[in-house]
């Protein structure tokens, strides 16, 4: 029985499988992209998105993990992650992370996307691209030969710098055959630290990243992840693949800025 503690590498096969996961997570966030302004509520979107994932012959790969109840996990303004989608309809100037899981064949996918809901105020749209905009920087650094401590340290030096801070107690972690595998991938640490990052190691890298301080509250719902200074946090996710030709985002947010490209 493999450890859950050992490091899954993926075959080319493996990867391309857990590629077509990741193309219904993506669609599936693009048909939420569709839904989102004023007046939506959460639990709407959850069940848009639970549809699409079963018409897909996927399953969500969320909904009974640990007794999570729902599809998405619907995140919005001061929650960070793992906001339970419920009642609450979208109000403008919100902003709200969708994440979403997906496994077909054997393999989940899992990313998250940040949304403006309507007109957001100049220095929380700043944070929403910040955020970003670290995920790429961290991207950049998931090549073979660096260890997994070069992307959180290129996440954390790059937010840092504009005097965001950066969550400590959730990080981005392994996917494959489990939703959360090793590696852990936090969205902060050294240089030159953690584990090598080796050919066949397929992850998710997820920074959250506080507009406030970095320190986190949990709801009494056991769920929901909120700042501590009620401040915004934004929420982007994607997954990478190191493979035979180099790292590869096997996620996409194609379908979804395809959808907001035409709100404007
Ligand atoms: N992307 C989230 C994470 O990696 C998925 C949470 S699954 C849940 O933590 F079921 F716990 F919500
Ligand atoms: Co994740």
């Amino acid at each position: 029985m493999a450890s859950r503690r050992m490091i899954h590498l993926k075959t080319e096969k493996e990867i391309d499988i857990i590629k077509q996961s990741s193309l219904i997570v993506g669609k599936t966030l693009a048909e939420v992209a569709k839904l989102i302004q004023p007046g939506v509520t959460c639990k709407t979107l959850d069940k848009v998105a639970e549809e699409y994932i079963l018409e897909s012959d996927a399953i969500p790969s969320f909904k009974g993990y640990h007794g999570y109840p729902a599809t998405l996990c619907v995140s919005v303004n001061d929650v960070v992650v793992h906001g339970i989608p419920g009642d609450y309809e979208l109000q403008n100037g919100d902003i709200v992370s969708v994440d979403c899981g997906a496994k077909k064949n054997g393999f989940h996918a899992d990313y998250a996307y940040t949304f403006q809901v309507g007109k957001v105020a100049k220095e929380v749209q700043m944070l929403c691209e910040r955020t970003k905009e670290s995920l790429y920087k961290g991207i950049e650094q998931a090549k073979e030969g660096n260890r997994i401590g070069d992307i959180g340290n290129a996440i954390q030096s790059y937010v840092e710098g504009f005097g965001y801070s950066v969550v400590r107690e959730l990080i981005g972690h392994g996917v494959g055959k489990n939703l959360h595998e090793k590696p852990d991938v936090p969205n902060y640490g050294q240089k030159g630290s953690g584990p090598k990052i080796k050919k066949g190691m397929v992850f998710c890298i997820e920074p959250m990243i506080n507009l406030g301080l970095k320190y986190i509250q949990m709801d009494q719902d056991k769920w929901t992840i909120r700042t501590y200074d009620g401040k915004p946090s934004a929420h982007f996710e994607h997954m990478v693949a190191i493979r035979e030709t180099g790292t590869e985002i096997i996620s996409t947010y194609k379908y979804i800025e395809e959808v907001l490209i035409k709100k404007i």
